[in-house]
């Protein structure tokens, strides 16, 4: 099941929005509501906070009061034409994200007429809307819960619930990737593997994570144990993730190339194109809704295929902006990230990666 996103103007619909909250928490669970943006840090673009808010929900509900368009601040200017209205923001985002938007009117509020809108609303006066009505209240929520249902994407990407059977099928799904790559002759790694004994690394975590994260290549501990990001990178690596209440379980951790390169240096042409279509294997079977790519060569890599505006974009222009994107599962994001290795030489970018991973709250 997806996630809902409420919009509403406390004055305006207040009384109905709790009524309204608690019905969706019986049917859909606490954490596949949300209203209120949490707070925004201090020298955060809010524009930007509330559209990455938007970008995680499949169904987007505005309430509507009696005073939704006339509601005006202490000048007289009516709040809705405000450049910087929450309200207004998120509407206008969700309509541009092209997101399921169900007008909700209460207190006897009707439909808004085009003139009173701002032009970036226009398009919500074409959405149909549903009435909840104190006296049917109950009754109303029912209409309101079935049509939620209707527009949730049978396959949204967020998914919810632990499915032992899938992950277990997965993991034998990933485990046939994994042989492939142990078989793997022809890489252009291949030598240096055997040569030194190491091992392949595939990757390790849930096999059907909605967070997958895919680093550059396995360092040194990582191919004596065949396991990504045990050495110093993965201590920031976890860091991270235990900050935004993560675990490596919850997650997938794997890199675009999948052996150790000589003395770590970086990837070349020949062995990013070598490795990508097992990359491409494993996101298939993972099916993430994000993924977070960590460093320079799988940000580029993944823009690339999946052939995004965004695809010559530096990453310290692109870190820690979710990025919308099809995969032919279903709709995903991109989110850049820095390699964690950059704090270790740079201690002051520790605060930008901690800042850019809260971003990944929005699809736990
Ligand atoms: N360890 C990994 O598995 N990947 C990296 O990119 C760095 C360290």
């Amino acid at each position: 099941m997806g996630r809902i996103f409420i919009n509403y103007r406390r004055q305006d619909s207040e009384g109905y929005v709790g009524r309204l909250y608690d019905h969706l928490v019986q049917q859909f669970g606490v954490d596949d509501i949300f209203m209120d943006v949490d707070s925004i840090a201090p020298g955060a673009d809010f524009v930007q906070v509330l559209e990455d808010a938007v970008a995680s929900c499949d169904v987007f509900l505005a309430m509507i009061g009696p005073q939704w368009a006339t509601i005006e601040d202490g000048n007289g200017e009516r709040r809705l034409h405000q450049w910087n209205d929450f309200v207004r923001l998120e509407i206008a985002s969700a309509l541009k994200q092209q997101k399921w938007v169900i007008p909700v009117l209460v207190g006897q509020a009707q439909m808004p007429s085009p003139d009173m809108l701002p032009d970036d609303l226009q398009a919500f006066v074409r959405r149909n809307a549903i009435e909840l009505s104190h006296q049917r209240f109950g009754h109303d929520v029912e209409k309101l819960i079935r049509a939620i249902k209707e527009a949730m994407p049978a396959n949204s990407s967020i998914k919810t619930r632990m499915d032992t059977e899938t992950q277990r099928l997965k993991a034998d799904q990933l485990k046939a990737v994994r042989d492939d790559l142990v078989r793997a002759t022809d890489s252009p790694l291949y030598a240096y593997r055997t040569e030194n004994r190491y091992f392949p690394v595939l990757g390790e975590g849930n096999p059907d994570a909605n967070i997958l994260f895919i680093g550059e290549a396995p360092g040194s501990r990582e191919v004596e144990q065949g396991r990504p990001f045990i050495g110093p990178s993965g201590d920031v690596l976890d860091e991270m993730m235990q900050s935004i209440g993560l675990d490596r379980d919850d997650v997938y951790l794997t890199n675009i190339v999948l052996d150790r390169t000589p003395d770590n240096r970086s990837p070349n042409r020949e062995e990013l194109a070598f490795y990508a279509p097992f990359q491409d294997r494993i996101v298939d079977i993972i099916r993430p809704a994000v993924i977070a790519t960590l460093g320079r060569f799988a940000m580029e890599y993944l823009l690339k295929k999946l052939d995004l505006p965004e695809k010559r974009g530096k990453i310290s222009q692109l870190h820690g902006k979710l990025i919308q994107a099809t995969m032919p599962y279903g709709p995903i994001h991109v989110l850049p990230l820095y390699h964690p290795a950059v704090v270790l030489y740079s201690a002051s970018q520790k605060d930008t990666l901690r800042r850019d991973f809260e971003k990944l709250k929005l699809f736990i």
